[in-house]
């Protein structure tokens, strides 16, 4: 997949409708739920044993960049909008994507003590600030900071797009966020949370492979 290198100010594609958008090539990516067993508490993985979780399959992907800022643009189809916690039964509808801190990382446990991961995630119940995780292994998820990630989301119908910015760089986040560099070749893997299936934290839809992305120069 490549990003492609864009001479305007990112602002631009900030939101998901923006026209420049429609000219960027799309990556289709499968999802699938994920393992109740990998479920650190015994609670979740038990209570939820008759549900399936991962109800959407499918999230459409686009990126771009200039030189000093990174957009992704996700689209999937959800006929339930969900944008609060209601009772324990329905959450806010979300999306992230996944990168390894470092060269490599393993998905299926969102890293380890040695190969860390940092994920970019938007929730609908706060739309224009995204959060920024750390995790080294499942269980260990920690929001790092609220304010380098600019989200957009647009529900219309019954599709969710959303728009992620973040710069290349952030300083004095070394180690807790990943760095990108121009012609970097970056491994990036993506979750959609269906909040009317009760989906939240480690219930959700995961692409189960990584995808490599290409930071055109
Ligand atoms: C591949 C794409 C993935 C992304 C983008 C991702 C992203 C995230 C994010 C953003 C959170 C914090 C949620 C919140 O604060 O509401 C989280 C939590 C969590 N995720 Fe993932 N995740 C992915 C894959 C997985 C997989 C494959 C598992 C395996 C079971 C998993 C298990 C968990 C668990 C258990 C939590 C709860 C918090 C914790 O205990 O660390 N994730 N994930």
């Amino acid at each position: 997949m490549l990003s492609k290198k864009l001479n305007v100010d990112l602002a631009e594609v900030s939101k998901p409708d923006a026209a420049a958008w429609s000219a960027v090539a799309t990556q289709e990516v499968s999802l699938i739920g994920v393992p109740l067993g990998m479920q650190p508490s015994v609670y979740i993985s038990t209570g939820l044993a008759n549900r399936k979780i991962g109800a959407v399959s499918k999230v459409s992907a686009k990126c771009v960049h200039n030189e000093t800022e990174l957009a992704i643009r996700l689209e999937w189809e959800d006929p339930n909008y969900n944008i609060e916690q209601k009772d324990n039964t329905e959450f806010p509808d979300g999306a992230a994507v996944l990168f390894p801190i470092g060269d490599d990382a393993p998905l299926m446990t969102m890293g380890s003590e040695t190969q860390p991961v940092n994920a970019w995630h938007w929730r609908a119940d706060r739309p224009a600030s995204g959060r920024s995780n750390f995790a080294a292994g499942l269980g260990t998820t920690e929001v790092t900071d609220d304010k380098q990630i600019k989200t957009e989301s647009n529900y219309a119908n019954k599709r969710w797009s959303i728009v992620l910015r973040r710069a290349l760089q952030v300083p004095g986040q070394e180690g807790k966020v990943r760095q990108f560099n121009l012609g970097d070749t970056v491994k990036m893997a993506f979750a959609v949370w269906e909040g009317s299936n009760g989906e939240r934290g480690g219930l959700k839809a995961f692409s189960p492979q990584w995808y490599e992305i290409v930071l055109e120069k």
